[in-house]
């Protein structure tokens, strides 16, 4: 089991690497006069200090989710690059909302949104960061019903719960179109919502939150073209997946190939971009949408007639560092197809096919109807009945947890699960999990020893 360096090494020669930069940036500012801070006092670095004791107590409570052995929900921890370039900005605190409060992150976020669109294949864009995926989700779906108000939205019953919710926000009605087991969106029970001819956008989900299920996009534009709809991407899980469409099986690689013909997209750099939560991303193929974020600040746009972002998004304050760790990333890992960034998606996908590999072939687990299309598995431990399997699996997840493997649990429709001959309503929890991180691949025998005999106690 590869282990060269521990987590708290690892945060040293952070803080070794942020020494020289801080100095750097200070020489910046060092015409200004000198005034006091927090930090000359020593009996406020002492208290500061044993706060900050008592905070790294509390956050102790927390799963390891920067091990390879969490291998649970869809956690991965920031780039050591991203964390520092973020604690790096922190000495300025900038608020990307406009010039006034983050010109130097305000740059930077254009430039690494550019980088995005353009993995994208966009020609032209709109787009910024957001908070998260809910968020930038909102955006796009608020510029839909701006050009079609009143009209349905659609996402499939695997898309993220927040669409619903968005909608509701938004008042516009949504409804949800049927999956098939696989957990993609079924085509015909699309086509018959679109019959009624009263759809304004379409959300298609690259990359389902549950089981990274990707829907049929080639064919949904082609309907797009009967029909007359907006296709939204909501890729905030799986979007950075484009980078590696190559090597995933048919019919998601074709999918990926055509995000480029969406009208907007959703991905998340906090999921796979490597940076700390806070950091969301939307885009719109035409930039004319601009128009419907029109807004008049009398204070906040003073110091530049270049574009503010406040004037291009739906949030105000946003935190500039979000921007300079992205920023930094993608210098580092640039998004490109043959690079570091993309090998590590590659790598986690390997993981979970090995996995998924694994699972089909031992006899005490019960593997989910489709492959894993990225890098999520989902798995059912075999029991008599969809009640003895679920308690199992909680069982499984319980003793894997106690040999420091961390796995999820998710509920399902059992006909997802291969050799279900039940109805479609009943559900089952599964075993799952999210393979996102690069040493994954690494860890494998290690995930898989401590999950085999955590199961062997159960089927023994
Ligand atoms: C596909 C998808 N869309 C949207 C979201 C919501 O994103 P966030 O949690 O960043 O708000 C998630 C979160 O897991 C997701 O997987």
């Amino acid at each position: 089991m590869p282990s060269d360096s521990t987590s708290a090494s690892q945060h040293d020669s952070l803080l070794d690497l942020l020494e020289a930069p801080l100095a750097r940036l200070a020489e910046a500012f060092a015409g200004l006069p000198a005034f006091a801070s927090p930090l000359d006092n020593l009996a406020n670095r002492n208290a500061i200090a044993s706060v900050l004791n008592e905070a790294a107590v509390r956050m102790g409570d927390n799963y390891p989710y920067f091990h390879p052995l969490y291998a649970g929900q869809m956690m991965k921890p920031p780039h050591p690059v991203a964390r520092a370039a973020y604690a790096l900005a922190m000495a300025i605190n900038p608020n990307n909302h406009a010039r006034d409060g983050g010109r130097a992150s305000s740059e930077m976020e254009i430039e690494a949104v550019a980088e995005i669109a353009q993995m994208f294949g966009f020609k032209e864009h709109l787009g910024h960061l957001t908070s998260g995926g809910t968020f930038a989700n909102l955006e796009a779906l608020w510029v839909a019903g701006q050009l079609a108000p009143g009209k349905r939205i659609l996402a499939s019953e695997q898309a993220h719960y927040t669409h619903k919710r968005i909608t509701s926000v938004l008042k516009l009605p949504f409804d949800s179109v049927a999956s098939d087991t696989s957990g993609c969106m079924d085509l015909n029970a699309l086509e018959d919502e679109l019959q009624r001819g009263d759809v304004g956008t379409v959300v298609v989900t690259m990359g389902s939150t549950a089981v990274g299920s990707v829907d049929p996009l080639p064919e949904i534009l082609a309907l797009r073209d009967r029909y007359g709809f907006r296709v939204h991407l909501d890729a905030a899980y799986g979007g950075y997946f484009r980078l590696i469409a190559g090597e995933l099986d048919e019919p998601a690689r074709s999918a990926y190939l055509a995000m480029d013909e969406a009208d907007s997209i959703v991905v998340d750099p906090h999921k796979h971009g490597l940076q700390p939560y806070g950091c969301g991303c939307v885009l719109f193929r035409d930039p004319a949408v601009g128009r419907f974020y029109k807004h008049d600040s009398p204070y906040t746009y003073f110091t530049s007639h270049q574009l503010h972002l406040g004037e291009i998004s739906l949030e105000c304050s946003r935190a500039g560092a979000s921007a300079v760790a992205l920023w930094a990333t993608q210098r580092l890992l640039p998004l490109t197809t043959d690079g570091e960034f993309a090998r590590d998606l590659a790598a986690g996908r390997r993981a979970a096919k090995e996995l998924d590999r694994r699972i089909r072939a031992d006899s005490r687990f019960v593997p989910f109807v489709g492959r894993p299309q990225l890098d999520i598995v989902v798995w059912q431990v075999k029991g008599d009945s969809l009640a003895e399997s679920s308690t199992m699996a909680q069982r499984v997840f319980d003793r894997c947890a106690v040999k420091d493997l961390h796995l999820a649990l998710v509920q399902l429709p059992a006909a997802m699960l291969a050799g279900w001959r039940g109805t479609y309503s009943e559900t089952i929890t599964c075993l799952r999990s999210v393979l996102m991180k690069r040493e994954h691949e690494l860890w494998l025998d290690a995930i898989w020893e401590r999950l085999s005999s955590a199961t062997d106690l159960e089927t023994a």
